[in-house]
């Protein structure tokens, strides 16, 4: 049977694919992606305040994954706004700030439940900020953005779509028959594309199988934090990425995906370590300047706090039980004074940033 881009594909297949998804190439990219992906979770275990990472690393994931969408900011916004005025930032980075929340609120409710059906409601929902659920009425589709042609039509009938994505569970956890022992990366792959041809929601499905791909990786034990910058390689090679997609689905082109997936996991990984390496030592250095120069008001959890909040407020360091108000407002104006700090104003605000720390999570 012939896959028509214009019929809803209830015949998506169930999972495993027919194919061998762990072909000699797919096997050789699975080692160097797994190597990378143990050395990143090894650099992020030498930071001991978590927080550090946790507050800038989906940061930078949730503005690529939003870009992927057309749905623009700057890491500038996102920090501005992340965690004080997020009520006042513009329609995009609000949008991308709540990819950020969908992020961690998946990330802490993997302590009490496995990823399922469930969890992609939840975070579907976070992202997109409304009620969204499993599609019930027909008419998704996918087109292409210039020509406005369809490339894809998810299947359709709520049901079938739970079907589906009770397959895609099982499949995530390993208990189908005989698939006990694939490598948990090329399940994430294999996966991801299932769970964006299911299509489970009339939008955000791009958005919230990203998240589920981290989700993933630390609910298997790769990663402690889900501080994957993944989405840079999406972003970056994004034609790939919807051509591959579309691939499984004309012609069952698995190894290709599967390659591209392993491929991105490798470099973002890679990526991503060698920025928390160049972030603790600068976090380190910063500490030992304030210890030398500003003496009198050093500690560690202040060193820490400008990295935890690289746009600091004088509330950020009152609310971490550093120091009253106006206590909290004179450190911070002598962190400035020394060149640690710079002082911005936005609106009757001031705020700290800690450009040294901004820069570095920007350099490429
Ligand atoms: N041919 C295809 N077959 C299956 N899935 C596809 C195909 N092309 C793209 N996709 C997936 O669909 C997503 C877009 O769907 P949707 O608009 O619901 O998600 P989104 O999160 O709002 O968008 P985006 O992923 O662009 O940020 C893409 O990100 C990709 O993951
Ligand atoms: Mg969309």
């Amino acid at each position: 049977m012939t896959y028509d881009p214009q019929q809803p594909y209830n015949a998506l297949p169930a999972l495993p694919p027919q194919a061998d998804v762990e072909s000699r190439a797919v096997l050789k990219a699975c080692i160097a992606a797994r190597a990378a992906v143990a050395e990143l979770k090894a650099a992020g275990q030498l930071i001991p305040n978590q927080g550090v990472l946790i507050n800038s690393i989906p940061l930078l994931e949730a503005q690529a994954s939003s870009e992927i969408e057309n749905i623009v900011t700057t890491t500038d916004q996102m920090f501005l706004f992340d965690g004080s005025s997020e009520a006042e930032a513009d329609p995009a980075t609000k949008e991308a700030l709540r990819y950020r929340t969908a992020l961690w609120e998946g990330f802490q409710a993997l302590a009490s439940r496995p990823l399922s059906t469930n969890t992609a409601v939840q975070i579907c929902r976070s992202i997109k900020g409304v009620d969204m659920d499993i599609r019930r009425t027909p008419g998704t589709t996918l087109s292409n953005d210039l020509t406005g042609q369809v490339i894809y039509t998810p299947p359709e009938g709520e049901a079938l779509l739970r079907e589906k994505l009770a397959n895609w569970e099982r499949w995530m956890h390993g208990t189908l028959a005989g698939t006990e022992d694939v490598d948990p990366l090329v399940r994430m792959a294999v996966g991801h594309y299932q769970f964006e041809a299911i299509h489970p929601f009339t939008d955000g499905n791009g958005r919230t199988g990203r998240v589920l791909n981290l989700l993933y990786l630390v609910e298997q034990g790769l990663l402690d934090i889900p501080v994957l910058y993944l989405s840079r390689h999406i972003l970056r090679n994004k034609s790939a990425y919807y051509s591959g997609l579309q691939a499984v689905t004309a012609s069952g082109a698995w190894e290709p995906w599967l390659l591209y997936m392993l491929q991105g996991v490798t470099e973002t990984a890679t990526w991503t370590m060698n920025k928390v390496v160049a972030l603790r030592h600068l976090l380190n250095d910063t500490a030992e300047r304030m210890r030398k120069e500003a003496s009198s008001i050093y500690s560690r959890e202040l060193a820490e706090l400008v990295f935890v909040r690289p746009y600091c407020r004088i509330a950020h360091v009152v609310d971490a039980g550093l120091a009253k108000r106006q206590t909290a407002s004179a450190y911070l104006k002598e962190l400035a004074a020394i060149g640690i700090l710079r002082e911005h104003k936005v609106g009757r605000e001031k705020i700290f940033l800690n450009p040294a720390f901004i820069e570095l999570l920007k350099r490429d």
